[in-house]
């Protein structure tokens, strides 16, 4: 690589490329080129293993029991925690040439790039590599996690000799328990595992090869298997062996000055609590039996086609900033990666990127992710819905054991059970519960699934009505509370009211009796009666919502504009996030907020404030908000754009959307922040276009930023397309497919039919300047 090309990532509009090679940036890249189908997840390693900076490869729902240690045990204490696996790798492919590994700390890179392709959905890499002793060759390697076969993952790599006949040997594994080294105080990282997998059987034949292992303690059973198709084949040796950990397709080939060694590989997985291991081994075997007669042309075909439906209905243009386009892409990318086909599984908070916070899945999916899906690609909002009707049991019995009516859903989790041992910032973030309820309630209205709501939604929607009935109490004068419960900000906790869980229990309550007065025999059979819908209207009626009347500001909860101020002056850059650096006790009792949570419910629960409320709370949260969590700054973004702050709005849409290319939170090695990625189609939908789907209508506020002159984004809305294209002076509306709609446009009802509607966009109201806490604005990117 000559010293002048220009390193790392290169902005285009349809892919991600980075050029050259810097091996510091390897456990990034790793994580921005992951691929994933939501099914397998699959970081962007080197094919020949080394070097690396955490290879991984993860199965939703596969994962590794642990017991969760306390100093000081209690009552209801979780038991047992639940770590993502790194399972076997069949990513590597390693090379001998002229007997000299190919390693790319040694020798020469003469040139390297790799491309993440959001059209094609594959992973590209070319590299021409001089080996120490003087060898040149060229390696391209183009890999993809299938959308369409959601057991497979397939490698095209190819060999050329850049400088005369030369005798390669290629090396492709199957690889199980690599050691992988860790070692941090960093409670968002994963908790080691060594040797997770417990070997069940190994096997090979001709160009194929399986094995299979379990976990130690929970006992989840996994298969994985390659099989191979190698050009030209008559002049290659192959041997194939497996045992144990290993599975080794060995293939020895002398090629000519202008010959070319390709190989591709396919590897299948499957995984299960319940099959046996024989049964997952044929699983894997007759996957690779239909991917080797697909072929890999028909998949990367499928693979395309699959990406260009998906654009088709969730592209977000934006004309003026070409590296937020490439960002909002690429962001798009990794949430259909990571939502696409989970298929009633989790998405975790990483997606299957890496495996940061254990590989759990958080409230991020239903309040961040579940909106992009619902409006773009609503299957996959339903089956991650779906995920959490599977574990309604689960939640069941967690409100059982804390004494709890309806559905309890864990804070933290991969298969339903609560992972997080800290209650503070654990269980006692009941507001999970509600998030659950609104995305259902989204979904509901967004598609109108009558199916879903009678086999699954409604009771979603009573059983964690229930719990807030037996959570909260009304007091002496009749109001409604919730005590004792930590909401959004996790730098405050066990707070009493907090505003955001209240407005989304309120809503739940609603929802519930709403849905059960609509589909009567589906209340009949969840046992809800008259009387306990009544008490769900009462409840929702008098829900206690505290306003400071003396500062004109909601206190996030009760009490919260009492506490102290926090010494921002007094706290250097170097201290943030402040979790790592201060005690949760004086975190807790001061004014200051980790994220936006107060804000939150301004966007969620637009309907309780004034206008005026939302201007002089968003100031007063402004200025007490760090953004030490990466669900922030969309959050931002949108109410920012509401108040008409539009150049502020529009810096955090940025920082949300460059989180994880800029690595802003310093972590991205461990995974991407999926709900942050999310939360920039959210600053551009809900932000600068003020989309509110308010059940009964759906309106639209549009209005850009300074620096962009067109925004346009489109929604699947009621069986509909719509397409919103905003300009500086109007926006125009369009009906792309289904029959026409009444939507809200600054507040101007209006029908939309097959003729676009072209409105005009009002004059900003005058507003007043906010500021944040010293050193914690955004970066303004007028002045990048
Ligand atoms: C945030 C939570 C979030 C979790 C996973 C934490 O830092 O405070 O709100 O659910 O990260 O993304």
């Amino acid at each position: 690589m000559s010293e002048d090309e220009e390193k790392g990532y290169e902005i285009a509009p349809w892919r991600l490329r980075w050029r050259g090679l810097d091996l510091h940036e390897l456990h990034r890249t790793e994580s921005t080129f992951a691929l994933s189908n939501g099914h397998i997840g699959m970081r962007g390693t080197f094919e020949e293993g080394e070097p690396r900076g955490l290879p991984g490869t993860y199965l939703n729902g596969f994962y590794e029991r642990r017991p969760l240690p306390y100093a000081e045990a209690g009552y209801g204490y979780p038991e047992d925690g639940q770590t993502v696996v790194n399972v076997t790798d069949g990513s590597i492919i390693r090379l001998l040439v002229d007997d000299e590994p190919l390693d790319m700390r040694y020798g020469t890179a003469l040139f390297h790039e790799r491309t993440l392709d959001f059209r094609a959905g594959t992973l590209r890499r070319v590299t021409e590599w001089e080996s120490p002793t003087g060898r040149r060759v060229r390696i391209t390697s183009e890999r993809l996690v299938s959308f369409t076969s959601r057991a497979l993952v397939a490698i095209r790599y190819e060999v050329e000799p850049l400088d005369g006949e030369v005798e390669l040997v290629v090396q492709s594994d199957l690889l199980a328990n690599e050691p992988i080294e860790s070692a941090t105080k960093d409670p968002r990282v994963a908790a080691a595992l060594d040797d997770p997998l417990v070997a069940d059987a190994a096997s090979a034949s001709d160009m194929r090869a399986t094995l299979a292992h379990h976990t130690r303690s929970s006992g989840l059973r996994m298969a994985a298997a390659m099989d191979h198709q190698v050009e030209p084949l008559e002049a290659a040796q192959c041997r194939i062996q497996a045992e144990g950990d290993l599975a080794r397709l060995t293939i020895a080939v002398d090629l000519p000055a202008d010959g070319k060694l390709r190989l591709t590989k396919y590897v299948a997985y499957g995984w299960s609590a319940q099959r046996s291991s024989p049964a997952l081994q044929a699983q894997v075997d007759a996957a690779l039996a239909q991917a080797v007669e697909t072929g890999w042309d028909t998949l990367a075909h499928r693979q395309r086609e699959f990406l260009d439906h998906f654009w088709s209905v969730a592209d977000v243009e934006i004309d003026g900033d070409t590296e937020l386009q490439q960002a909002i892409r690429f962001a798009l990318f990794h949430v259909i990666q990571a939502g696409a086909r989970g298929e009633t599984r989790a998405i975790p908070a990483k997606g299957l990127t890496g495996p940061g916070y254990d590989g759990h899945a958080f409230w991020d999916t239903e309040m961040f992710v579940l909106p992009l899906l619902t409006y773009t690609l609503p299957d996959a909002a339903r089956d991650a819905l779906m995920w959490r009707y599977r574990t309604l049991d689960k939640a069941r019995a967690r409100a059982r054991q804390l004494g709890q009516a309806g559905a309890m859903f864990p804070w933290r989790s991969i298969n339903g059970d609560e992972c997080s041992g800290y209650w503070p910032a654990g269980t006692a973030a009941f507001h999970v519960n509600a998030d659950v309820a609104n995305a259902t309630a989204r979904y509901l209205a967004a598609t109108d699934d009558e199916q879903f709501a009678e086999e699954c939604g409604i009771e979603l929607l009573v059983e964690t009505a229930r719990l807030w009935i037996s959570l909260g109490h009304h007091d002496a004068h009749g109001e409604f509370r919730i005590d004792g419960v930590t909401g959004p900000d996790e730098y405050s906790a066990i707070t009493d009211n907090n505003v955001y869980t209240n407005l989304m229990a309120q809503q739940n309550l609603i929802e519930a009796a709403r849905y059960c007065e609509r589909y009567p025999a589906v209340a009949r059979y969840l046992d809800v009666t008259e009387e306990e819908a009544a008490r769900w209207r009462a409840a929702a009626e008098h829900m206690r919502i505290p306003y400071d009347e003396a500062l004109g500001v909601h206190p996030q909860s009760d009490g919260f504009t009492h506490h102290a101020e926090w010494d921002f002056a007094g706290t250097p850059a170097e201290n943030y996030p402040l979790l790592l650096h201060y005690p949760y006790f004086d975190l807790y009792r001061k004014q200051l907020v980790k994220q936006a949570d107060l804000v939150l419910a301004m966007y969620v629960r637009g309907d309780a404030f004034s206008y005026e409320q939302k201007a002089a709370n968003f100031a007063y949260y402004e200025a007490l908000t760090v953004r030490d969590s990466s669900l922030s700054a969309c959050v931002q973004a949108v109410m920012a754009a509401e108040v008409g702050h539009m150049e502020l709005a529009y810096d955090y849409l940025a920082e949300a959307a460059l989180t994880d290319l800029h690595d802003l939170h310093d972590n991205v090695r461990n995974g991407l922040h999926i709900a942050s990625l999310a939360g920039a189609w959210m600053a551009c939908v809900a932000g600068f276009g003020g989309m509110r789907d308010c059940g009964d209508r759906v309106e639209f506020a549009p209005r850009l930023p300074p620096r962009l002159t067109r925004i346009s984004f489109n929604l699947r809305l009621r069986g509909r397309e719509v397409r919103v294209d905003i300009g500086k002076e109007e926006a125009t509306y369009h009906l792309r497919s289904g029959a026409p709609m009444r939507l809200v446009h600054h507040g101007t009802d209006f029908k939309l039919g097959a003729a676009p509607e072209r409105m005009p966009i009002p004059d900003l109201p005058p507003i007043s300047p906010v500021r944040q806490p010293p050193g914690r604005a955004p970066i303004a990117r007028s002045e990048l």
